[in-house]
């Protein structure tokens, strides 16, 4: 498997603490990947994802972007910076716009777009996060999933070719997470290899293809969302809890003659047809 993005042996602290927040921590984001990056409140998930952006500088080891490594120069970081977008836990730290409308030009502007190869970007992306009703609001009128859909339409007029994105479900009803959800599914097909830290495990183990467990500053397991959840008693002794999801297919695979195969790669909308179908078919008899 070919890494887009990797961290090697690498050691970092905040200023002023003495126990860094990663020790002698190695990841690779594999290329094409839609990836869960999972772990307990201050386990180094964030760090992670800003060291992978550029923005932290490691006390110690190297950050590589395929395969070469990324010297922490001005101008070579700019131009990493723009190939790995960040959507920070915190949309406000982000925009720093007095508009809507604003905000998107800046990050643009930064990136040396001007006249009417701006405009019709700006026009492009306002379109595309259907941002139109809300372009010209004062960014601190704006509610937090709004000021998130703002941030993920900055970064993504970038073109970034791996998106990074910290806890980005949270404040989302229902609704905005399926219709985020889409959009990263949108982005995923469009090239982009992404990777997003998160707390909900149901989430996590339906949408990413590749998971990694970061436990106090070291990473403690990596592969497919079915090679970390069949291993019960690892996840529970990692305080981890099983999908809902999971819990289904598996009972369902146990109590019925299905195909392995079938239901490993079902999805909910077909498990749930399935389901119906069963379900219909007794009724009938
Ligand atoms: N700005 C900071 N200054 C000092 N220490 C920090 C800072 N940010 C994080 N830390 C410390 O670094 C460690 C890792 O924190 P990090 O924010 O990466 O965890 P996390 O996994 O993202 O947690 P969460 O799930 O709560 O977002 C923690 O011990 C935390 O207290
Ligand atoms: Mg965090």
């Amino acid at each position: 498997m070919t890494s887009l993005l990797e961290l090697k042996n690498i050691t970092f602290a905040y200023g002023g603490n003495a126990q860094p927040a990663l020790q002698n921590f190695s990841i690779k984001i594999p290329t094409g990947k839609r990836c869960a990056l999972l772990g307990h409140n201050g386990s180094g998930k964030s760090t992670v994802l800003l060291l992978a952006n550029g923005l932290l500088k490691p006390n110690e080891g190297m950050v590589l972007w395929k395969g070469e490594q990324i010297h922490f120069k001005r101008k070579n970081l700019k131009e990493f910076r723009q190939k790995t977008g960040l959507l920070f836990q915190n949309a406000d730290e982000m925009l720093i716009s007095p508009t809507v409308f604003e905000d998107i030009c800046y990050g643009l502007i930064n990136a040396g777009f001007g006249g009417e190869t701006l405009q019709k970007k700006v026009e492009e992306i306002i379109k595309r996060y259907q941002l139109d009703h809300l372009k010209d609001r004062p960014i601190h009128h704006l509610s937090l999933g709004e000021k998130r859909r703002v941030a993920l339409a900055g970064i993504m007029g970038l073109e970034p070719e791996l998106l990074l994105l910290d806890e980005p479900t949270t404040y989302l009803d229902p609704s905005q997470t399926k219709v985020f959800l889409n959009e990263m599914n949108r982005i995923h097909h469009s090239g982009t290899t992404v990777v997003m830290s998160t707390h909900d495990l149901n989430l996590a183990y339906e949408w990413a293809n590749w998971i990694f467990v970061i436990e106090k500053g070291q990473l403690i397991f990596e592969g497919t969302p079915d090679e970390l959840f069949v291993n019960e008693r690892f996840v529970l002794e990692k305080g981890l809890s099983i999908p809902l999801f999971f819990q289904l297919k598996h009972l369902l695979k146990a109590s019925l003659d299905l195909d392995q195969e079938m239901i490993k790669n079902a999805s909910k909308e077909e498990i749930l047809q399935f389901l119906k179908g069963l379900h219909e078919k007794k009724g009938d008899s």
